[in-house]
């Protein structure tokens, strides 16, 4: 089974929105299992301290890296999973990426909070530091939650329509096409006549140049990157 330990000093936030839905009814039929564990159960002293003030001075607080160490030996020693830090600074996150965890059968996702943590536990053990985007968040457990759904939604029997996991966004590096439904005039907005049609190629082929002219638009480097790869 595929299977989320989160490290966090906030489990209440899960599963949160991974309850519901699509990826809470799959974590009810046992399709994946969630597991979270509170650092500060490894803290020191009376008041289970985390963090400290940074060396070398500075704002804000760092996370100490014995106290992470133990969390994490706790949790997921001679455990093959990959472990992942999520961090602002940290390798921007793929759907490529989001397949191979899926592939991989779970993930250790460790959820920074204050300025940083230490960057001896992220050496010593092997946390591979991954950023869902260009802002910064105020901990890493909504990043957290938004990784975990990403490998959820893959998992085999938790999608409705089998299809919908490849034509997306990212899978073909195109960005999806403009989709319509009923009503045919929405405040005078029509949905255009090609779709209604009937001629599946030319749907097809209408589709795919509103794929690219979005793509053109908004994400240019997805077309260079993709030209890239076929070069
Ligand atoms: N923690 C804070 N900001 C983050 C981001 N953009 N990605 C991953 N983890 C984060």
């Amino acid at each position: 089974m595929w299977r989320a330990t989160v490290l966090t000093l906030f489990p209440e936030m899960f599963p949160g929105p991974l309850g519901l839905s699509l990826s809470g009814d799959a974590l009810s039929r046992g399709v994946w299992e969630l597991e979270t564990r509170q650092i500060r159960e490894h803290g020191l002293g009376r008041h289970r301290a985390v963090d400290d003030t940074p060396a070398g001075g500075g704002p804000g607080m760092v996370m100490r890296a014995d106290v992470l160490a133990a969390a994490i030996d706790a949790a997921a020693l001679d455990d093959e999973r990959p472990r992942l830090l999520m961090s602002p600074r940290g390798t921007p996150l793929t759907q490529a990426r989001i397949r191979q965890l899926v592939a991989g059968g779970g993930a250790i996702v460790v959820c920074g909070r204050f300025e940083g943590v230490d960057q001896r536990v992220i050496e010593a053990r092997a946390l591979e530091e991954v950023s869902i985007g260009d802002y910064v968040l105020s901990g890493g457990e909504i990043a957290a939650l938004a990784l975990i759904d990403a490998c959820v939604r893959l998992l085999p029997g938790v999608m409705g329509e089998e299809a919908s996991g490849h034509e997306e966004s990212f899978e073909a590096t195109l960005l999806e096409y403009p989709h319509y439904t009923r009503p045919r005039d929405f405040e005078g907005r029509v949905i255009p006549d090609v779709l209604l049609c009937g001629d599946h190629a030319k749907i097809a082929q209408w589709r795919h140049e509103q794929a690219l002219r979005l793509t053109r638009e908004r994400r240019p480097d997805l077309l260079a990157a993709d030209r890239k790869t076929r070069d």
